[in-house]
């Protein structure tokens, strides 16, 4: 059994959601009723993670609903479209924040009266809770079929349950092959300049009692020649409906670097991660992040004085690059164009 602390909660009309900037020095909680904090907690990157952004906007809105004083439906419901707008605004590259936000709104816009907008509302939001849950439990299922007892995987960033309701989805197939018996070891790479790999993939995998070892960025090469790396799974912000995947800035070499040493490299994502309006790389909002977050480190400049940094903060894998994408759905395979069309309109 998994014993990981949950990354966000509704707990009595409040959210508390981990702190995760706090990681891995302390488990801070961040615990708010107001809808505004939880936006912040997004934007400063307290909770981030394409899932876990998608769960804590809605959750957003359900405080929105809450603590609405609202006298009509119609007011209500402006004040929720006005929450959405300034949610959607916090982060740009995770689709399923948008997503989240718009299921949740989904349901307000079905409601009778001011009443029931702020249960169907609550309801809404804690599908989207479940479901990612569920999803990723099933990405475990389907995943850890791929990895073998004794197996190395190399991960990017954190895509582990910090980054989801629960399971994560790039760790969710180690978690399940962990439970049923397999050793694996992990390699997390470090990924500056905000150090997920490092700070909160180690601390997860640690706290789940997994073997996990961290290399700096630049170090991925070395390390899958000699470090006997046989397979690397990595988190999705956005899909693209032929198979482009945005995710932590440095995945795309990390894909390059496998290719070139025959590591199959996986994508692990739920539906909700996918973007069918949209089919290639250009289309895909890149988050760019403040120059200062790279120059400083622990609020010391490295760089001299006068030089500033280019901070994408994501970067697109093109498909060629990527040997299939683990999904609740089942796995997809190349081509993407096709088996994303045929697996998402069968269900
Ligand atoms: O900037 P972050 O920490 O939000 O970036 C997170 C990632 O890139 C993850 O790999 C991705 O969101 C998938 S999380 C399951």
């Amino acid at each position: 059994m998994l014993r990981l602390p949950r990354t966000i909660e509704w707990v009595d009309g409040r959210v508390r959601l981990i702190n995760q900037l706090k990681l891995p020095h302390e488990l801070e909680y961040v615990e708010t009723s107001d809808w505004r904090r939880v936006a912040e907690a997004i934007r400063r990157m307290e909770i981030r993670g394409a899932p876990a952004i998608g769960v804590a906007a809605a959750f957003a809105m359900a405080l929105a609903a809450v603590h609405s004083r609202a006298g009509s439906l119609e007011e209500a419901l402006r004040e929720l479209e006005e929450c959405a707008r300034i949610l959607k605004s916090t982060r740009p590259t995770a689709v399923n924040l948008p997503w989240a936000v718009d299921r949740v709104l989904r349901a307000a816009r079905a409601a009778a009266d001011v009443e029931e907008l702020r249960e169907m509302v609550v309801r809404a939001a804690l599908e989207v809770q479940r479901m990612d849950e569920e999803c990723n439990r099933r990405i475990g299922e389907l995943g850890e079929q791929l990895i073998d007892d004794g197996d190395t995987v190399m991960t990017i960033c954190n895509a582990g349950s910090l980054a989801t309701s629960y399971y994560g989805t790039a760790t969710a197939p180690i978690y399940l092959a962990h439970e049923r018996g397999k050793r694996v070891r992990v390699i997390a790479l470090e990924t500056r300049p905000y150090l997920q790999g490092a700070r909160l993939t180690a601390w997860e995998l640690k706290q789940a009692g997994i073997e996990v070892k961290v290399v700096t960025d630049n170090a991925m090469g070395i390390v899958m020649e000699r470090e006997g790396v046989n397979l690397v799974i990595v988190g999705a912000d956005r899909v693209t409906r032929r198979g482009y995947v945005a995710n932590k800035v440095g995945t795309y070499p990390l894909a390059l670097v496998a290719r070139e040493h025959g590591v199959p490299f996986y994508v692990a994502a739920p539906t909700s991660s996918f973007d069918l309006s949209i089919e290639g790389p250009g289309e895909i909002p890149i988050e760019v992040r403040p120059s200062e977050e790279v120059v400083y480190i622990y609020g010391r400049r490295i760089a001299p004085e006068g030089v500033e940094a280019i901070y994408y903060a994501f970067d697109v894998t093109p498909p060629k690059l990527i040997t299939g994408i683990i999904t609740e759905r089942g796995i997809f395979y190349p081509p993407y164009e096709k088996s994303i069309r045929r697996l998402l309109s069968a269900a």
